[in-house]
This record gives C-alpha cells, sequence and structure tokens, in this order.
C-alpha cells in the first residue's frame, strides 16, 4: 500500500457512535481524537513515509508568498500545519483552533504560540479577522462541511483566503486501482500495523464521500469563494484548494 494516506488522522472507534452521512458525528470525532492524541504525529509520519510533512511544508511556501498578517489554523490538531507556518512566515501571527483539547496540548508543545478549544461551525472571533484560514485533514471530518466552509468564510476578510489540505481520489487510470487499494488493502495492512482495522475502513468511506477535485470548487463557489483552484499531490490521493472572499465590492 502506498503509505502516503496517513490512516493515523482517522478516528479509532470502538464503541463509539457511527458517523453521520454528508459528513462527521463529532461526538465520535472528538473522542476518537482525543485517544489517538499521543500517537498521532509519529503514526502518521512513519505510515506515510514522511509525505504528510512534504504536503504541509508545500502549503507553508503558498502561505510565506502571501504573506499574511493574522492566519487561522482550524482543526489545527497536534499543530503540524500551524508549526509550518510559523516557520516559513515568521512575521505572521498564527492562531491555532480545535475542538479537541487533547490534540491541541500537543500543539503547544510542537510551539504554536495561540491556541484555542473552538469549534469550526462556531469559531469565536469577530467577521473578517484573518488574512488567511488553513484547514488540513480538518473539513472532512466536521459534522457539516458546507457550515464549516461559511464559518470560515465569515472570518476571513474581503480579499482574504481560504486554504484546504485534504485527501482526494485520483482520477483516470488510477481512480480504480486506488479505490481497491483504499477499501482493501489499506484497512488490512493498517489493522495489522495499529489493531484499528475498522478505524481505516472509516477512512476510505470519509474520503470517498468528501467532494474531490472539480466537485470541491463548485462546492467552494457555493459556500461564496470566488476564483476557487486546486492543486493535487502525489496522483492526485491528495489536493490543495484555495478560494478567495469577495470584496464587497466584488458583488459576492
Ligand atoms: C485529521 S486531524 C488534522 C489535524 C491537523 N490539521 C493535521 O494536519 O494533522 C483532524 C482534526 O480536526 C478536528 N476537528 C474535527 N471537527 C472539528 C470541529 N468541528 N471543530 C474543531 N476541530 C475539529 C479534530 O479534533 C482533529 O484534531
Amino acid at each position: 500500500m502506498s503509505p502516503e494516506s496517513p490512516p493515523s488522522i482517522e478516528p479509532a472507534s470502538g464503541d463509539a457512535p457511527r458517523p453521520v452521512p454528508g459528513g462527521q458525528d463529532p461526538a465520535f470525532v472528538k473522542g476518537a481524537f482525543a485517544r489517538i492524541a499521543d500517537r498521532y504525529v509519529v503514526t502518521n509520519h512513519v505510515l506515510s513515509c514522511g509525505t504528510d510533512i512534504l504536503w504541509r511544508r508545500k502549503v507553508g511556501r503558498m502561505v510565506a508568498e502571501w504573506d499574511p498578517r493574522r492566519v487561522l489554523d482550524v482543526a489545527t490538531g497536534t499543530g503540524d500545519l500551524a508549526c509550518e507556518i510559523q516557520r516559513q512566515c515568521p512575521g505572521a501571527d498564527v492562531v491555532g483552533t480545535d475542538f479537541c483539547e487533547e490534540m491541541l496540548e500537543h500543539a503547544r508543545t510542537a510551539g504554536v504560540r495561540e491556541t484555542l478549544v473552538a469549534d469550526a461551525l462556531a469559531l469565536p472571533f469577530p467577521d473578517g479577522s484573518f488574512d488567511l484560514v488553513t484547514v488540513a485533514f480538518g473539513l472532512r471530518n466536521m459534522a457539516d462541511w458546507e457550515k464549516g466552509l461559511r464559518e470560515m468564510k465569515r472570518v476571513i476578510r474581503p480579499g482574504g483566503r481560504l486554504l484546504v489540505l485534504d485527501f482526494s481520489l485520483p482520477s483516470g487510470i488510477l481512480a480504480r486501482p486506488y479505490a481497491f487499494y483504499l477499501n482493501r488493502i489499506l484497512p488490512r495492512i493498517a489493522g495489522v500495523l495499529t489493531g484499528q482495522r475498522e478505524a481505516y475502513e472509516y477512512l476510505a468511506g470519509s474520503i470517498e464521500r468528501f467532494p474531490s477535485g472539480e466537485a470541491m470548487l463548485r462546492f467552494f463557489r457555493d459556500c461564496g469563494y470566488r476564483g476557487a483552484r486546486w492543486i493535487p499531490l502525489t496522483c492526485g490521493i491528495a489536493s490543495i484548494y484555495v478560494g478567495t472572499v469577495p470584496a464587497a465590492t466584488d458583488g459576492g
């Protein structure tokens, strides 16, 4: 299996409630990430052979080119992306939020300077507070993706950006083999490695349900973002999506 999709980023299941269609059950997600928080970073890096580090590094480089002053990293988890942005944009104020305190404890230890326990669907910030909002492998885990995109848009200033990094589905000749791998091979290997096979079956389902590529760009537009664009990574198994919040004069 390509270990590039870090299975550890998905919740361990146990007897937790099942995810709801169109999004995830927040109690399930919060509890699951609380349980895996201590192992999250190392397991990600081992199972992905470090590819997740390269993806976040690329995001950091993009952000550095935009040179934002105020950045919010939503669903920051253990703070990997927030730290990368702090490293590549030393002049920026970076705030990391997550609704899982156990994950945020690791973010603080890792060096994220400003953290806050907060639900991404009801962010405790005034309208237009940030030049840029980022969310890595977080939107897919939210209970309501549209509400998440709209709430993040609310806290971005007019002309500011949203950047989403998440898993996506490759197209063309890779589509079927990747689906086979995701549904049949990855859960077996990950199950052997971690004892959490069910969690990885859930990972496959969550990736397949999540809007990918052009579908995500349409979703961005429907939620009021302009100039949405998409950068596939590693043959399309992950993608970066960027959209801009229209200035008042854009009529958006
Ligand atoms: C897969 S982790 C991603 C962490 C980090 N962004 C990264 O790149 O490794 C998903 C995170 O999303 C958080 N999350 C999911 N739904 C959320 C919500 N509604 N509000 C805040 N955080 C949420 C979880 O607690 C978890 O820390």
